[in-house]
């Protein structure tokens, strides 16, 4: 047996037996949805309080879970009941998503039912109905069927990253996959549904998240969070990302009657079938989000900075990957006849940004400008033609009147 674990063999096979005799005497045993005190487990009461508790605290949960065992008594009930019956028993839990995967699955298992004779009797069957994740599946596994199942859901990843010390960040694999080893090695292969309900109870009224009970604990004497004294430091958790920010010039390609280029931009991806103007997307190469406004101030401050001419942007390269076919058709031409694009004015700060949010990312947008000759455009026409690509020159008026502009593009050509 390799001991990659931090606990010792002792603390591991001692671990069940003591969290036991304390549920017994210590634990929570009226719950409605208890099944270990009969012989005959009822599956579907597990499946409807595990999904019902999966975002939501045992007291909330109460009310509601008698109210559906009232209306929807057995699964066909629940199966067979109009949607707006269900959602109107579930008004209040939050997270409507779980009403609709427990609709859903409630269909599933009648129709597996219908087929077998009984509820699914493996982890992976009760993994395969909508709503059901694999802790939910070893909970059901193991008190709703009495067969051997482990969890390894937010109580008892708290317990275990505490008792044995995990530092590892939970949201990433490696730890997961580390929690879930250790679950299995202490859940007892006899007795799973007991402990599965000892470990939610241990978790829920004595480990708890920022004031943990450990001197009536009965892991308290091997538990290392606790002789650290560090209880609250578990478990890791990376805090949520920001989201991204995506920067990008938009170009001005102007005629000398003041025409300028649109591009329509194709169906998938930002702005489907908008009009807009060519964009390039630029890679803050310094790994700073100089585009950003709160960085303007510094840049404003620093006298020195002052000297460098506005179209050097040392810190940024364009991205070509997100470029459209037509945008990596202008960027090559704009490259082969050495065409610059400037900021629209003179003045250091020319590219304050414009910011515009998307579901996903803050996008900063940058005007640039370059005017050419007739010549030019002729040229670029026909490259852009042979390529197929819908494009206008419009001026920012007309274009403003008659294209479907994005809103970003009309604080660009209005600004
Ligand atoms: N949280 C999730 N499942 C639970 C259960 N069966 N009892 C108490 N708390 C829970
Ligand atoms: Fe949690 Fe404290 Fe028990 Fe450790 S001793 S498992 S921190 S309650």
């Amino acid at each position: 047996m390799p001991t990659h674990f931090s606990q010792s063999s002792n603390s591991l096979d001692s671990f069940a037996p003591r969290l036991l005799d304390w549920f017994e005497t210590n634990g929570r045993h009226d719950l409605p949805w208890q099944q270990h005190q009969t012989d005959t487990p009822n599956p579907y009461v597990v499946w409807l309080s595990e999904v019902m508790l999966q975002q939501t605290q045992v007291t909330t949960v109460l009310p509601y879970f008698a109210r559906f065992m009232d209306t929807f008594p057995t699964v066909q009930d629940l199966a067979e009941a109009e949607w707006d019956t269900v959602a109107e028993h579930w008004a209040g839990l939050g997270y409507y998503a779980r009403a609709r995967n427990l609709h859903k699955g409630a269909k599933q298992l009648v129709e597996i039912i219908d087929e077998t004779g009984d509820f699914p009797q493996t982890l992976a069957g009760w993994e395969a109905i909508s709503g059901v994740g694999p802790s939910t599946a070893g909970a059901i596994m193991a008190m709703g069927l009495h067969r051997y199942g482990v969890i390894c859901d937010g109580n008892v990843k708290r317990v275990l990253t505490r008792w044995a010390a995990i530092d590892g960040d939970i949201t990433k694999s490696a730890t997961t996959k580390e929690l879930w080893a250790l679950a299995e090695r202490l859940t007892p292969r006899e007795s799973s549904g007991l402990f599965a309900q000892a470990m939610m109870d241990m978790g829920a009224t004595l480990c708890t998240r920022s004031k943990p009970a450990c001197l009536l604990c009965p892991l308290q004497d091997d538990c290392l969070a606790h002789a650290q004294g560090r209880e609250t430091d578990y478990p890791v958790k990376a805090k949520k990302q920001p989201k991204p920010s995506k920067f990008s010039n938009a170009l001005l390609i102007q005629s000398v009657d003041g025409d300028i280029l649109w591009l329509q931009r194709p169906d998938n991806g930002i702005w489907g079938g908008l009009w807009s103007l060519p964009l390039q997307f630029v890679e803050k190469v310094d790994g700073k989000a100089s585009g950003k406004m709160t960085d303007k101030k510094q840049v404003a401050n620093d006298d020195k900075l002052l000297a460098v001419p506005s179209d050097v942007r040392s810190n940024e390269k364009i991205y070509e990957a997100e470029f459209t076919t037509a945008e990596q058709i202008i960027h090559e031409w704009l490259a082969k006849n050495e065409l610059v694009t400037k900021s629209i004015s003179n003045f250091l700060l020319d590219d304050a940004p414009i910011k515009h949010s998307l579901t996903h990312f803050h996008w900063y947008l940058t005007p640039r400008q370059l005017a050419i000759d007739a010549t030019k455009i002729v040229e670029l026409n026909g490259k852009l033609s042979a390529a197929e690509i819908e494009f206008k020159w419009l001026t920012a008026q007309q274009a403003e009147d008659s294209l479907g502009l994005p809103r970003a593009m009309g604080k660009i050509i209005e600004g």
